[in-house]
C-alpha cells in the first residue's frame, strides 16, 4: 500500500480552519495579532475567503484583492499554508440585484429575496459565469503564490431551486436518462392516477403545489439536484484547474449524512473529500461512546469516497451556537475529538473558526480566538495541544484504513426507502439500522469501509447491506458473484423491493436474481406498532423483533433463527445460504441490537476478521488503524471520562514518545494513544 499524499505540497497533518480577515479589514492591530496566535496555536493552515465575496468584488467588474494578498502573504511567513476558497457560496448584493435569475427559487415556486448564503440557482447561466470571473481572477492572483495548497470549491453546497430554468434543466436530464417519453412514462409508472406525460413540458419537479405522488419523480429529482449541485461545482472546479491543474481541489460535506446531495456523486470529480463534523458530545445521548461511533461512521464514509484520506475540515473548538442547548465542550474533548477524526482517515484537524466573528449569527459559536482575543482561554489552549500532537504524526499522513468488511450506504436507495408508502408512515430509520450494523464493529475496534453500489466489492471478506431495498439487475449480478466468488454477504428485510427506477420486482422478493443467491422466498412484511414486540428464537436463546418481521421461506437457506410468535411461529426470522463459493446471511427482522450484535461477531469469526490491538477493549474505548502496507499505527481511543488500563500480549512503541508500551497501556480519560508495533 502507497502512501496517497492528497496535498502533494504539504505532507504534514493540517491544523488550521475557517478564517475571515475580510471581516477584520478595518482592525489592522487585530489581524496582526491572529498571526502571533496563529503560531501560537500550532496552527499550520487557514482556509480563505469562504464567503468573501462582496470583499473581493465589491462592484461588478472591480476587483479589490489587498486583505487577501497581505493574508496569504503573512500566513506564509507565520508558516503556514492557505487552503483557498472560491466565494461562490454567499453572493454579493449588487450580484442579486442585476442578475435577479440567481436567486433561488423555492417549492412553491416563488423567488426569494436576497438573504442568508447557500441560496444560489445552480443552472444560472449568469451565476456560472460570475462565479468563473472571480474564480479565474483568484487562481491567476495566487497559482503561484507558495501558501496555496488546495482549493475549496464554494462551502456545503446544499439545497435545491425549482426557478423556470432548473425546472428545464431538470427535463433536459430526463431527457438525457430516458431518451423518450414512452420510457419515461414505464419507469415512473404513470398510468397509475392517469398521470401519462405526452410532452416533456408537462414535467415539472415534485411540489406541494402539484405532483407529490409519482414516486419515481420524486427519486429523479433528488438526483437531479445531486447532479447539478456536482455540474455547478465542477463548472467551478474547471476555472481554476485551467489556471493551476497541479493543486488539488475539494469541497465540504454537512455532517449527518446529507440527505439533499448524494455525496459520492458530488465526490466523483474532487481530488479528495473534506467532511464537516459537529458531533453533540455529552448532548441528549450522554454515552459519548454513541456519540463517538456516528461521527466514526461518518469518516469512514468520508473515507470511501475517493478511497483516499481525507481532511476534517470544519469542527467547533468548544461550543457550536446551533444546537438546540449549546453545551460547553469538557476539558480533553476536542483533542479526542481531533484524534478521533485522524484515526478514522483524516490528515486535519481544522475548525470553525479560527476568529470568532464580531457580530451578526456566528458570533457566539467557537472559536480557535475568542473575544477576549488573546491566548488566556481554556479553549485555546486545548487547540495548541491539539497542534501539539498533530506535528508529530508527519508519518501518518497518507497512510489508510485497511479494511476487511464493509458497509453500504446509497443515497437513493435512502431516498427510495424514505418515499415508499407502506411499510409505516415516517422515517423508516435507515442511517439508525446502518448505525445499528456500524456499532459491533466499532466497539470491537474492526476497521470498516462504507462503500456504494460502483466501489470494488473483491478488496472485502464481507459485505453488510441493510436495507438494500434498491437493487438493479446489475447490481444484483454484481452481488451474486461477489458470493460467488467466496464473499459473504448479509442483507436484511426489504431487500431487492424495487428496481432503479422504483419499479417492483417481479417474481418474488428478493428480486434481481438475490432468492437464488439467499435461498429464500419473501413472502410478506409485517410491520409492527411501536410498543409491539415478536420473540426470535436462535440456538436456545431468545431474541425480540421490533418494527418489522418478514415472513420468509427458506428454498434451499439453512434456517438460524425463527420466531416464537404471531401466525408467522416457527417460520425463518434468519438464514444461510451457500452460493457458490461464498454465504448469503439474510436477516428477516428488526432487532434490539443483540442478534445483530452475535451475528455480526459471527461473520468475524468465520472470516478471521480481527481488530489490530490484540486485546480486550473497555466499554467506550475502541481502536482504529491506519496504514502505508509495512507499518501499522493504532489509534486507541477512549471515549470515557474515567482512566482505562488495556491489555496486550505484545510490545508497541508510542508513536509520539517513542516509549516502549508492553503488557499494559494505560488510556487517560478522553486520551487517545497512538502506538505502532
Ligand atoms: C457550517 C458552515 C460554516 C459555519 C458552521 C457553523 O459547517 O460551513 O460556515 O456556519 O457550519 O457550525
Ligand atoms: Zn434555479
Amino acid at each position: 500500500m502507497e502512501k496517497k499524499y492528497i496535498i502533494p505540497k504539504f505532507k504534514h497533518m493540517l491544523h488550521g480552519g475557517d478564517y475571515n480577515p475580510d471581516q477584520w479589514q478595518a482592525y489592522p492591530e487585530v489581524l496582526e495579532e491572529d498571526m502571533r496566535l496563529f503560531k501560537l496555536a500550532n496552527c499550520n493552515e487557514m482556509s480563505l475567503g469562504i464567503f468573501a465575496w462582496a470583499a473581493l468584488e465589491p462592484e461588478e467588474g472591480k476587483f479589490d484583492f489587498s486583505f487577501m494578498d497581505k493574508a496569504m502573504d503573512d500566513i506564509y511567513k507565520a508558516g503556514g499554508r492557505v487552503i483557498l476558497a472560491t466565494p461562490s457560496a454567499a453572493r454579493p448584493q449588487w450580484l442579486a440585484e442585476k442578475y435577479p435569475e440567481v436567486l433561488r427559487c423555492n417549492e412553491r415556486f416563488e423567488r426569494m429575496s436576497f438573504g442568508r448564503r447557500h441560496n444560489h440557482c445552480y443552472t444560472s447561466p449568469a451565476y456560472r459565469e460570475k462565479t468563473a470571473i472571480i474564480n479565474t481572477k483568484l487562481a491567476e492572483r495566487y497559482k503561484d503564490h507558495p501558501a496555496l495548497i488546495a482549493w475549496h470549491i464554494s462551502n456545503e453546497l446544499s439545497g435545491e431551486c425549482y426557478c423556470p430554468l432548473c425546472c428545464q434543466a431538470f427535463r433536459d436530464w430526463l431527457k438525457e436518462k430516458y431518451g423518450t417519453l414512452d420510457n419515461l412514462n414505464h419507469s415512473w409508472w404513470s398510468t397509475f392516477w392517469a398521470h401519462t406525460y405526452t410532452d416533456w413540458n408537462q414535467i415539472l419537479p415534485p411540489s406541494p403545489m402539484g405532483e407529490t405522488s409519482v414516486h419515481a419523480l420524486r427519486i429523479d429529482w433528488r438526483r437531479f439536484v445531486s447532479h447539478q449541485t456536482a455540474d455547478f461545482m465542477e463548472s467551478e472546479i474547471a476555472t481554476v484547474k485551467a489556471i493551476t491543474p497541479d493543486i488539488p481541489v475539494t469541497t465540504n460535506m454537512i455532517p449527518g449524512f446529507y440527505n439533499a446531495v448524494d455525496y459520492r456523486r458530488l465526490n466523483k470529480n474532487v481530488d479528495f473529500a473534506s467532511q464537516d463534523m459537529y458531533p453533540q458530545w455529552k448532548g441528549r445521548d450522554p454515552d459519548d461512546a454513541n456519540v463517538a461511533m456516528y461521527a466514526a461512521l461518518q469518516y469512514d464514509t468520508a473515507r470511501c469516497f475517493k478511497h483516499k484520506p481525507f481532511l476534517l475540515m470544519e469542527s467547533a473548538p468548544g461550543l457550536v451556537n446551533w444546537f438546540q442547548y449549546n453545551k460547553l465542550m469538557r476539558p480533553g474533548v476536542l483533542e479526542q475529538a481531533s484524534l478521533q477524526a485522524v484515526a478514522h482517515g483524516a490528515d486535519s484537524a481544522q475548525y470553525f473558526q479560527f476568529r470568532k466573528s464580531r457580530g451578526s449569527a456566528e458570533k457566539f459559536h467557537g472559536a480557535v480566538v475568542d473575544h477576549v482575543g488573546d491566548e488566556t482561554p481554556r479553549l485555546f489552549r486545548e487547540v495548541q495541544q491539539v497542534g501539539k500532537r498533530l506535528a508529530a504524526l508527519d508519518e501518518i499522513v497518507g497512510t489508510m484504513a485497511d479494511a476487511k468488511i464493509a458497509l453500504v450506504h446509497d443515497w437513493s436507495n435512502k431516498w427510495a426507502i424514505d418515499e415508499a408508502q407502506g411499510f409505516q408512515k415516517g422515517d423508516k430509520r435507515v442511517i439508525p439500522t446502518l448505525e445499528s450494523f456500524y456499532k459491533p464493529l466499532w466497539k470491537r475496534g474492526i476497521d470498516t469501509d462504507v462503500i456504494g453500489f460502483e466501489d470494488d466489492f473483491s478488496p472485502y471478506s464481507v459485505i453488510i447491506a441493510p436495507m438494500l431495498y434498491t437493487v438493479s439487475e446489475e447490481l444484483g449480478e454484481k452481488l451474486k458473484n461477489y458470493v460467488k466468488n467466496g464473499g459473504t454477504l448479509l442483507c436484511t428485510y426489504m431487500t431487492a423491493m424495487v428496481d432503479e427506477n422504483d419499479l417492483c420486482h417481479l417474481g418474488g422478493f428478493p428480486g434481481a436474481g438475490l432468492k437464488e443467491v439467499f435461498g429464500i422466498w419473501n413472502e410478506e412484511i409485517d410491520t409492527l406498532y411501536p410498543e409491539d414486540t415478536v420473540p426470535v428464537t436462535a440456538d436456545g436463546k431468545t431474541y425480540t423483533a421490533v418494527d418489522y418481521c418478514e415472513v420468509i421461506h427458506a428454498r434451499g437457506a439453512e434456517v438460524l433463527a425463527t420466531y416464537d410468535g404471531e401466525f408467522y411461529k416457527g417460520m425463518p426470522a434468519a438464514t444461510v445460504n451457500s452460493y457458490g463459493s461464498g454465504k448469503a446471511y439474510y436477516l428477516a427482522f428488526r432487532d434490539k441490537g443483540d442478534f445483530t450484535d452475535m451475528m455480526v461477531e459471527r461473520l468475524l469469526a468465520e472470516k478471521n476478521i480481527a481488530s489490530a490491538f490484540d486485546g480486550a477493549l473497555p466499554q467506550g474505548v475502541t481502536a482504529h488503524s491506519r496504514t502505508d502496507g509495512d507499518t501499522t499505527y493504532l489509534f486507541l481511543e477512549n471515549f470515557t471520562a474515567s482512566e482505562q488500563t488495556l491489555s496486550t500480549a505484545l510490545c508497541w512503541t508510542d508513536v509520539e514518545s517513542g516509549e516502549k508500551l508492553c503488557g499494559t497501556i494505560t488510556l487517560a480519560p478522553h486520551k487517545t494513544v497512538i502506538i505502532k508495533k
